[in-house]
C-alpha cells in the first residue's frame, strides 16, 4: 500500500483532472484492490472520511469510506473528526464502491456541513436527498444494493459526484465558490 498525492483545486492542472468525467471499471481485478487499499491509506493519512479515485488521480469510479462507528441516522449527525481518531483502528469500518449508481433518492432533503480534502479546510452546506438506493460493486466484486441515510447517504453523493466531476463546493453560489478556491491557493502558497 502507498499514500497517494491527493489533487486539489488551488492549481490548474489538478483542477483539470478532477472535473474528468471517470470511466466504469470493467472487473474488479487485483489492480483495482490496489487502488483501493491505496485510496484508503491515503484517506486515512489525511485524515478523511470519503476519496474517490480521481483524487488521486485515477479517473476510474472507484470510491472508499470510513465512517468509524459515527451514528449514520437521524438529526445528530454530525460530529467532527476528532484529532487523532483515524489512528484509533478498532473503530475503523472500510466502505469499498465500484461502479456506484444511485437507483432511488428520498425527496426529503437533508443540509450538512461538508468538507473535501480537494479543498481543504473549507467547509460549507451542501443540500441533497436524505436517504438513498445504492447499487455497486464491492471489494471482492460482488453487486450490492443497499439504502442509506444521514452522513452515510451524505458522504457517498459526495463522492459520486466526483465521478462525474463535481466539487462540493460546485453546489454552492459562484461567490462563495471564488472564496473557497482563493482560500485553497493562499493555504498553498504558505504551506510553499
Ligand atoms: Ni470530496
Amino acid at each position: 500500500m502507498a499514500i497517494r498525492r491527493i489533487l486539489t483545486v488551488d492549481n490548474a492542472a489538478d483542477t483539470a483532472v478532477l472535473k474528468q468525467i471517470s470511466a466504469p471499471v470493467a472487473e474488479v481485478d487485483d489492480g483495482v484492490r490496489a487502488l483501493m487499499d491505496d485510496m484508503l491509506e491515503t484517506m486515512y493519512a489525511a485524515p478523511g472520511i470519503g476519496l474517490a479515485a480521481v483524487q488521486v488521480g485515477d479517473v476510474r469510479r472507484v470510491i472508499v469510506m470510513d465512517l468509524g462507528d459515527r451514528v449514520l441516522e437521524g438529526e445528530d449527525v454530525a460530529p467532527e473528526p476528532v484529532e487523532g481518531e483515524a489512528e484509533d483502528h478498532s473503530r475503523r469500518n472500510p466502505r469499498y464502491f465500484v461502479n456506484p449508481e444511485i437507483v432511488w433518492a428520498s425527496d426529503e432533503i437533508y443540509a450538512y456541513e461538508e468538507g473535501c480534502l480537494s479543498v481543504p479546510e473549507y467547509f460549507d452546506e451542501v443540500e441533497r436527498p436524505g436517504k438513498v438506493r445504492l447499487r455497486y460493486l464491492d471489494y471482492d466484486g460482488k453487486a450490492v444494493e443497499e439504502e442509506v441515510e444521514g452522513l452515510f447517504a451524505v458522504c457517498i453523493q459526495h463522492e459520486m459526484d466526483h465521478l462525474e466531476g463535481v466539487l462540493f463546493i460546485d453546489h454552492l453560489s459562484r461567490l462563495k465558490r471564488e472564496r473557497a478556491v482563493a482560500k485553497v491557493k493562499k493555504l498553498a502558497r504558505m504551506a510553499a
